[in-house]
């Protein structure tokens, strides 16, 4: 064990890449709370007022992160999945509907609209990797019910066009959240633009209880509907029994008092875990410098984003595949589930519903794909094709030996 700057207890696991950037700071204030609540018996996120040994995690877990959001309410689920899924049925979402949802996003944020009984309608993304608003909004047709523009890597998505569009033509916005917890976006928090944020706590993300979910909204009724989705009917905030007062049908994605007191603990140490990034990040663009044929990705919001990834966007394909190779790594288009035409269980679903996404189907997404690259800043994971990079520890001198491998790379 070793003691950081800001008297955070980590564990210095044998293993020493961890997946995400939450995970290194796993450390005595979770261990406290995981125990707080063993030695109580009370595991359940229900509980009487009164009683001492009701330690509420998941209630102050709730009221905490509404509170840094800048939001009403939050409801603790089970996913980031779950998030995304009551979202879509809060709002009324369901067949015949259409849901606009960037080609670059991990497989989850189509299949919450699938599951919704709604049809997700994939449009382009431009050089921030997020939604392009032009093609969103060249996809809007009458069955258009929402949009979900997902914060991805860590870097908010062009909200004050989305935004625009959703209020012409009268959309409803899901932000999905799940890469991009204590993000901002030109002073705002992501999560508090649209009807919903939804947020995930799973291994990879900026903080974590291994798995679980958030989702935030500032609409009163909707934040009724959202919890008695998530469980049974119950109104929010339920201590005892009700009987007979549901009006809703629900089902269980409940977060129980383990998860929520790690949760918790995570979330107060979730601006350090930003600024962290952030820091290390300017160091390795710092050590980068400017590279022949190579940009970085455009953020909307240099200051705002998470910081979790570093991508690098290639002029030329071919030159991003050679860069690739000689760092172990793949290209974006190359890595797993985060990019539609490597979505196999997705393509055939939306082609029986007379969509064609295979590879193809969004050039310019296919483009920006073959000519990146994820360095990994905080978010270790083959899956998002980054495998290669630094993470949130890393030293002064093991970030200028990282520049060092891709500059050479690049120049070979
Ligand atoms: C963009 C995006 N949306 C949704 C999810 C789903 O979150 P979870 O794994 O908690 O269900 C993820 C998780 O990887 C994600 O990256």
């Amino acid at each position: 064990m070793r003691e950081t700057a800001r008297g955070c207890f980590v564990f210095l696991l044998k293993k020493s890449v961890m997946p995400g950037p939450g995970s290194y700071l796993i450390g005595e204030d979770e261990i406290t709370g995981i125990l707080e609540v063993l030695r109580s018996g009370h595991l359940y996120r229900y509980g009487s007022a009164d009683d001492d040994q009701f330690k509420r995690k998941v209630h102050t877990l709730e009221a905490e992160f509404a509170k840094f959001v800048g939001v009403n309410h939050a409801v603790a689920v089970n996913s980031g999945t779950t998030a995304l899924w009551i979202a879509m049925k809060s709002l009324g979402i369901g067949p015949g509907d259409e849901v606009i949802v960037p080609a670059y996003t991990y497989v989850a944020t189509y299949t919450s609209v699938l599951f919704a009984g709604a049809t997700p309608v994939l449009a382009e993304v431009d050089d921030t990797l997020t939604l392009e608003p032009e093609d969103v909004a060249a996809r809007v047709t009458e069955r258009t019910k929402a949009i979900v523009p997902v914060h991805m890597l860590g870097n908010p998505a062009q909200m004050d066009a989305l935004l625009v569009i959703a209020e012409r033509y009268n959309l409803k916005v899901i932000e999905d959240c799940a890469q991009a917890a204590g993000a901002r976006y030109h002073g705002r928090v992501v999560g508090s633009m649209g009807e919903f944020g939804a947020f995930s706590l799973n291994y990879f993300k900026t903080f974590t209880a291994g798995d679980g979910g958030l989702l935030v909204t500032g609409d009163d009724e909707l934040f009724m509907r959202a919890f008695g989705l998530h469980d049974q009917g119950h109104k929010p905030h339920r201590l005892g029994t009700e009987v007979g007062r549901r009006d809703i049908l629900g089902m269980n994605f409940r977060m129980n008092e383990l998860t929520g007191a790690v949760a918790l603990a995570q979330l107060r140490k979730l601006n350090h875990i930003t600024e962290q990034l952030r820091a290390q990040k300017q160091k390795l663009k710092a050590a980068l410098g400017s590279l022949p044929g190579v940009s970085f990705r455009r953020l909307t919001d240099t200051t705002g984003e998470c910081g979790t990834l570093c991508t690098l966007l290639f002029e030329q394909p071919e030159h991003a595949q050679q860069v690739a190779k000689r760092l172990n790594t793949t290209t974006v288009s190359a890595s797993g589930w985060h990019v539609y035409s490597n979505m196999e269980h997705i393509i055939k679903e939306l082609s029986e519903r007379g969509y064609d996404i295979r590879r193809g189907a969004f050039p310019k997404t296919d483009h920006r794909l073959d000519s990146a690259i994820n360095l990994s800043v905080g978010v270790v994971d083959g899956g998002l094709g980054s495998a290669f990079g630094i993470n949130i520890f890393s030293s002064d001198e093991e970030i200028a030996a990282v520049a060092a491998k891709v500059c050479e790379a690049v120049n070979e």
